[in-house]
């Protein structure tokens, strides 16, 4: 039987603790703190911080139940460096009390492998499209731990442009699921907004979306349709991602497409990518909803997986706002 890890999250604003035996989510707590960031529009670091601090241990309470671990997970790299470091404190502080090994996972490596929860066959190699409030990343998974940068964002990620084309429309924060319950009903081919780096099969820029959406608004004034607007920037953003999502894997004859990240719980572009792979005869594999925004179960797949290879950290551990992938490969 595969052992029981304690998984910890707290690289922004969401403080989750979760126990996973293998792929195998078995308890997964998420106290999020987007309503008190909603205030100001926007994460404010030293206030996530703080939150991070009230919520850890009721959340790691939660989740543990009455399990015991034999090791435990937790992000330290990349994120918000005072928010990064309570998860991390923490996950020290038990280590030592119960004398189990400790490792730091970065946390885009739980997004890609969390695909795998629950059991779920996704095929290795596979490509794999993260699209997060800070990422927007195609990858090539070559194994769990294996992988290779196939492209990036230049600028903003995708979640990024949503949230500011959303307060651009006064839709608030955060701006993915309110862009997306406006749209509903919105014609997306109403406004045309730029496809940034139209001519790059691999690279994403999405910074000219804000831009382009606030001179729509002080264009159209009153005659806004806030509705159409959404659809329409939702559909820009979709396309971007899915164009070179589905030119990637034709490029490398990829026999699976995965989406993960917050922006994977975006209906059009789960839906789009669905089609699009079934047409071309590859799998799409993407994680249930609560595992697509950031969680710990992630952290525990990703972490268990390293674990059960040996590795672990020292009490030296540390946090780490920016860091590549680890085991990338040429
Ligand atoms: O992965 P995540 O929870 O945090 C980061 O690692 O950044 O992603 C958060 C992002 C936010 O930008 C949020 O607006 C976006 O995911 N998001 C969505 C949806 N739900 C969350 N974007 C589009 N449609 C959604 N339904
Ligand atoms: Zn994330």
């Amino acid at each position: 039987m595969s052992s029981l890890t304690l998984a910890i999250e707290t690289s922004c604003d969401e403080t989750s603790a979760a126990v996973v035996q293998g792929t195998r989510v078995v308890t997964n707590v998420v106290a999020s703190q987007a309503s008190m960031h909603a205030k100001w529009g926007g994460v404010v670091p030293e206030a996530a911080a703080r939150a991070h601090v009230e919520a850890i241990l009721p959340a790691i309470e939660d989740a543990l139940g009455d399990w015991t671990v034999d090791g435990i997970a937790v992000t330290n790299r990349p994120g918000l460096v005072g928010a990064l470091s309570v998860g991390v404190s923490a996950a020290k502080a038990l280590a030592l009390t119960w004398q189990v090994p400790i490792l730091g996972v970065h946390h885009l490596e739980g997004h890609i492998l969390s695909v795998l929860a629950d059991g779920c066959a996704v095929p290795f190699p596979h490509l794999c499209l993260i699209v997060s409030g800070g990422h927007t990343e195609l990858v090539w998974v070559e194994s769990p731990c294996r992988y290779r940068l196939l492209g990036q964002t230049i600028d903003d990620a995708a979640g990024e442009a949503f949230d500011k084309g959303a307060r651009v429309l006064g839709l608030g924060y955060p701006g993915g699921l309110a862009i997306q319950n406006a749209a509903l009903g919105g014609d997306p081919d109403h406004y045309r907004l730029p496809r940034g780096l139209a001519r790059d099969p691999a690279n994403f820029s999405f910074s000219g979306l804000k831009t382009a959406v606030a001179r729509l608004v002080e264009k159209e004034g009153v005659h806004l349709s806030v509705s159409d607007a959404a659809a329409s920037l939702q559909e820009a953003i979709v396309d971007a991602l899915a164009t070179k999502a589905m030119h990637a894997v034709e490029a490398n004859e990829a026999q699976a497409l995965t989406l993960v990240g917050g922006v994977a719980a975006n209906v059009s572009l789960r839906d789009r990518l669905s089609s699009e792979c079934a047409r071309c005869g590859a799998a799409f594999h993407t994680p249930r909803f609560e595992l697509c925004t950031d969680n710990a179960a992630m952290i525990g797949i990703a972490g268990g997986i390293r674990l059960a290879r040996g590795e672990s950290d020292g009490p030296d551990l540390d946090c780490l706002p920016n860091a590549l992938l680890p085991g990338l490969i040429d």
